[in-house]
């Protein structure tokens, strides 16, 4: 690819101003080689590879098996099942800017699909695919009203009981695509939810309306990361297969990380990114520290609910310690996680790269958005090793099923 084509590209992910500022020059400039005007120098072909495409090459060979990467976010699902070898052929994701750190992170060919919002994507307009990937949100919704319609002698599969959700969304693809395989992710609460009638009706769905068996388990991030974090793993197979629980690999919570793992050294050992560090040791910038303000507040708010006999208001760690769950609202004040500065200082938040590191995303995974936006993003996501370890037990699962579909089942 010439330095025109890389421009090309970059401007596909990036405005020219945010490509004139990683390229330090004016976004007139960027437009003047957009438009062929004048002729960019040497380095920029380099500087675009290295500072705003995906990092490596873009897969060229059909990959062993095709995916599809459903409220995709980030794309923490995706990481672990293309590294096996999987070809992502087709994602979803309304937000503009979770796209933007999806595009700045995964190569996506020709023949690959974006769409905006899933409900708008009629199922049939899907690539055909092996493994079906989606971290659906978790809606309310209930199925009170089934029994009447039972009753009245209208239809009950899945169309009726779930219409109006994104669980919905989910399994109609699977109905019209029949893929070998699924894995669907969500917040461990979705098992209680309204009372355990919201699981039942996603896991009858899957398995008697849809003809899938369906494997279940709440998996704590903890094993790979400092983090308590527990989700809902739902994996379906169309077809028998020797899937077993018993062969996931997870190390050891006792042995688990600390959050010294994950922290900035700040001792001069990390490569200093401006972003976040700043000084020849890499000290973490005094944004991130509380102003006495909301230190102040935090404190008294815990003070008033212990009072109550409510727990702690906020959690305050040191590196030798593990966290709570990070969640999307992070932004807001980062109560959840406050690293002990010592004494003379306030405590801090978390950097959205240490927050990267505490979902189990690699440093070169890009972050392009800003602090606000990187929070909620790496709150909404997964423990990508987690899914790495279920991915291990699905991927070699996939060549004992056949390739068309077994039973064409309709939307009822
Ligand atoms: C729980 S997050 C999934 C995060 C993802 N697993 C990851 O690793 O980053 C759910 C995502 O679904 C997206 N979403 C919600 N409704 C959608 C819709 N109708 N169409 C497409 N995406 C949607 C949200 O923007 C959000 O990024």
């Amino acid at each position: 690819m010439d330095a025109y084509e890389l421009i090309d590209l970059a401007l596909k992910r990036y405005s020219p101003k945010e490509v004139a500022k990683v390229l330090e020059v004016d976004p007139k400039t960027v437009r003047r080689w957009k438009i062929r005007e004048t002729e960019p120098p040497a380095y920029v072909a380099d500087a675009i590879r290295q500072r705003l495409l995906p990092l490596g090459e873009a897969p060229t060979d059909p990959g062993t098996f095709r995916f599809i990467d459903l409220f995709a976010g980030i794309g923490g699902l995706r990481i672990p099942f293309e590294k096996l070898g999987g070809r992502c052929v087709f994602t979803s994701e309304w937000d503009t800017y979770a796209q933007k750190t999806y595009a700045a992170n995964f190569h996506d060919g020709p023949g690959h699909v974006f769409a905006g919002d899933i409900t708008q994507v009629h199922e049939n307009d899907v690539p055909d695919h092996d493994v079906l990937l989606a971290g659906f949100p978790c809606q309310p919704f209930s199925i009170a009203g089934v029994s009447k319609k039972n009753a009245l002698g209208r239809p009950h599969g899945f169309a009726d009981k779930t219409q109006g959700t994104l669980f919905f969304d989910v399994a109609r693809i699977i109905a019209a695509k029949r893929p070998k395989a699924f894995l669907l992710e969500n917040v461990k609460n979705l098992v209680s939810h309204d009372k355990g009638r919201t699981f039942s009706t996603i896991i009858d769905v899957l398995q008697n309306e849809l003809g899938y068996t369906v494997h279940t388990k709440v998996i704590n991030g903890k094993h790979f990361v400092p983090q308590h974090r527990e989700r809902i793993i739902i994996v379906g197979f169309r077809e028998p297969v020797p899937f077993s629980w018993d062969d996931l690999h997870l190390p050891p919570i006792e042995a688990g990380p600390k959050l010294a793992s994950i922290l900035h050294p700040q001792d001069g050992s990390e490569t200093v990114d401006p972003n976040y560090l700043e000084g020849p040791k890499g000290k973490v910038r005094d944004c991130y520290t509380l102003s006495d303000k909301l230190w102040e507040y935090l404190q008294n708010y815990a003070t008033k609910h212990r009072e109550k006999g409510n727990g702690f208001g906020f959690g305050l760690v040191t590196k030798k310690d593990t966290c709570r769950t990070l969640s999307a609202r992070y932004y807001k004040d980062g109560s959840e996680i406050l690293v002990d500065q010592g004494k003379k200082k306030n405590p801090r938040r978390l950097t959205p790269r240490e927050c990267a590191r505490l979902m189990g995303y690699p440093d070169t995974f890009r972050i392009p958005v800003s602090d606000t936006r990187a929070y909620k993003q790496f709150g909404n996501s997964v423990v990508v090793p987690v899914i790495g370890a279920v991915a291990e037990l699905i991927v070699p699962l996939l060549d004992r099923i056949g390739e068309a579909g077994v039973v064409d089942r309709k939307v009822a």
